[in-house]
């Protein structure tokens, strides 16, 4: 190869990989504390695709006090319990401690949440909160049912014209590289390999610091939430790159998505129930209050296998939600994304009951971090749904996922502000070796394995578990990954191939940390082990262990 067909190389102190809430938020704290920083943002597809422009529900915070009788302990205890025992308190504290700074700034920003009109009409300026499962009061911000478009919009425009932030779309961060991959000594990250996706080339990116902000996994499950872009990549470049990962088995499943034979991804936000719609068996008999004293808004975990259960008892297809009983003016105000949704596909949710069926939502664990945003590698952070801060423990409460990628995003941005006066130049790696690969024509084959994976991860690895299943679904995704370790090493890469091969990385995560926990909590219903540990500890996984 002569050198003018080397592919581009990119350089700059801090590459993040991911443009969500994590990722935006990380590098604008960065650009706005630091004029001499630049920052190389990449996004895996157009730079708005990912889980934070489809966030609906809001963001929690106690802001003020005095407003419903709200406390930061009570936001604690909430997601303490929602948990289910398995949240680590200091993170948890960190986290609701910090909420109210994340919630200023994106005002600052200029993120339109929703003001409350009552307190308006009596002279007061204040924000309309909304309640969600597992929250003991409305403490949401939200704007209308599109917080996440609000969020992600306000936070793309800013990054796209910082002189500081470089934002490339389309590329596709294969793996990170680091001094102990190249035989040199300790194990610092120094860059990443990353397919640009417009050329089919590869690219060296290198940085002083590397953040992983990719976002969650729930892509390896047949019916997701989640867009395409949710395949786990930070979590799996983690781990190849030699991170403790941490309570994968936890993958939470949102008790209402849209059911419809053409549209099964739509998600019908908590939100609806916070605000009074009610959950009912197909004869119109409600059923959550059989199944918890908080009925509606017990925490997701719960609603979800009570649907899961009220489908399996009565051979149902879906159950149903239902908010026709408020006036439809309310609902129109409040849900106009999901009115307009709905619509579209026959359903007028303020005259009938939507049909609904759970699908797999977050990602509870990942890349284990510190409250600085540090992983495991030097001077390798890890921010947003990607990492596990311990937040969520075995059921992370609604709403508390966009605030971790506000809180975190904000710690790590004043560690690595700290850090980079003293920190080590670039250290350059060779490039890609596309030299043995030719183009794949079997890209059936990936196809026909991604659809597999995700079926049987459905079907063994889904709301309830046994070990039966779970030995099932490890003894298929061995079977799988040899196939795709070949086909990685013999074909040029491609986005597919990329993904399958990190959501079978992430299945295998998923399903041993499942058979390592040998009780039903949380996220993790086995129904060989009903019961539950006195002392319930994190699912900790070490490379090479
Ligand atoms: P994301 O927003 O998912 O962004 C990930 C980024 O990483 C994307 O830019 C993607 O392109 C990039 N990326 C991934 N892999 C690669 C790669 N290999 N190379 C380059 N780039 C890569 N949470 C709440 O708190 N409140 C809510 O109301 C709420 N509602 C939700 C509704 C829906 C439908 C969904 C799906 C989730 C919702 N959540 C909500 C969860 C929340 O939205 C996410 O957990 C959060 O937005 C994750 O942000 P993130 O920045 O970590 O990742
Ligand atoms: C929702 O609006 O129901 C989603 C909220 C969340 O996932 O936090």
């Amino acid at each position: 190869m002569t050198d003018s067909m080397q592919p581009a190389e990119h350089i700059s102190d801090v590459l993040i990989i991911g443009s969500g809430a994590a990722g935006l938020t990380l590098a604008l704290k960065l650009a706005d504390s630091d004029s001499s920083i630049h920052i190389d943002v990449l996004s895996k597809g157009p730079e708005s695709e990912g889980s934070t422009s489809h966030a609906q529900g809001g963001i929690a915070a106690v802001r003020d006090t005095l407003k419903d009788n709200d406390s930061i302990e009570s936001h604690v205890q909430d997601t303490l319990i929602a948990g289910a025992g398995l949240c680590d308190e200091a993170a948890v504290r960190f986290t609701a401690e910090n909420a109210k700074d994340a919630i200023d700034w994106l005002i600052t920003e200029g993120v339109p949440f929703d003001k409350d009109e009552d307190a308006a009409k009596n002279g007061r300026d204040e924000y309309h909160l909304t309640r969600e499962g597992g929250h003991s009061h409305r403490r949401i911000f939200h704007a209308a049912d599109a917080t996440g478009k609000a969020v992600s919009d306000t936070l793309i425009s800013r990054a796209k014209t910082h002189p500081q932030i470089t934002v490339w779309e389309e590329f596709n961060a294969i793996d990170l590289v680091t001094t102990k991959k190249l035989g040199l000594s300790g194990n610092r990250v120094l860059g990443a390999y990353v397919l640009n996706c417009k050329t089919g080339r590869v690219e060296n990116f290198y940085a002083k610091f590397v953040a992983l902000c990719t976002g969650g996994a729930s892509k390896v499950y047949q019916y997701t939430t989640n867009t395409d872009i949710s395949s786990g990549d930070g979590i799996a470049m983690a781990w190849r790159a030699g991170c403790r990962i941490a309570n994968m088995e936890f993958n939470q499943f949102h008790p209402t998505t849209l059911y419809n034979k053409d549209d099964r991804n739509f998600l019908l936000s908590e939100a609806l129930r916070g605000e009074g719609a009610l959950l009912k068996r197909p004869d119109g008999t409600r059923f959550m209050p059989d199944h918890d004293k908080r009925a509606e808004l017990a925490p997701r975990d719960v609603v979800a296998r009570a649907i899961d259960f009220e489908m399996k008892k009565l051979g149902a297809d879906c159950m149903y939600l239902d908010i026709s009983h408020k006036p439809a003016d309310f609902i129109m105000k409040h849900f106009p994304t999901i009115y307009d949704h709905c619509i579209k596909v026959g359903i007028d949710i303020t005259k009938e009951p939507i049909p609904v069926v759970p699908a797999a939502h977050y990602t509870c664990g990942g890349v284990m971090i510190d409250n600085r945003g540090q992983t495991d590698i030097s001077n390798l952070y890890a921010v947003g749904e990607t990492s596990y801060t311990g937040l969520h423990g075995a059921n992370r409460m609604a709403s508390n996922s966009i605030l971790e990628c506000l809180v975190y995003g904000a710690a790590a941005a004043k560690d690595i502000l700290a850090r980079l006066p003293n920190a080590q130049g670039i250290t350059k790696f060779k490039p890609w070796d596309e030299g043995q690969v030719t183009d794949s024509n079997e890209e059936v084959m990936i196809q026909h394995n991604w659809h597999e994976l995700r079926l049987f991860m459905w079907d063994y690895v889904g709301i309830v578990r046994t070990n039966k299943r779970l030995e099932r679904a490890m003894h298929r995704i061995n079977l799988l990954k040899d196939e795709v370790q070949e086909y990685y090493s013999n074909f040029r890469v491609s986005n597919n191939l990329l993904e399958l091969r990190n959501l079978l990385q992430v299945a295998e995560l998923i399903v041993k940390s499942a058979m390592l926990r040998h009780e039903s909590r949380g996220l993790n219903y086995n129904l060989d082990y009903p019961g539950q540990e006195s002392q319930p500890k994190p699912t900790i996984l070490t490379p090479g262990v």
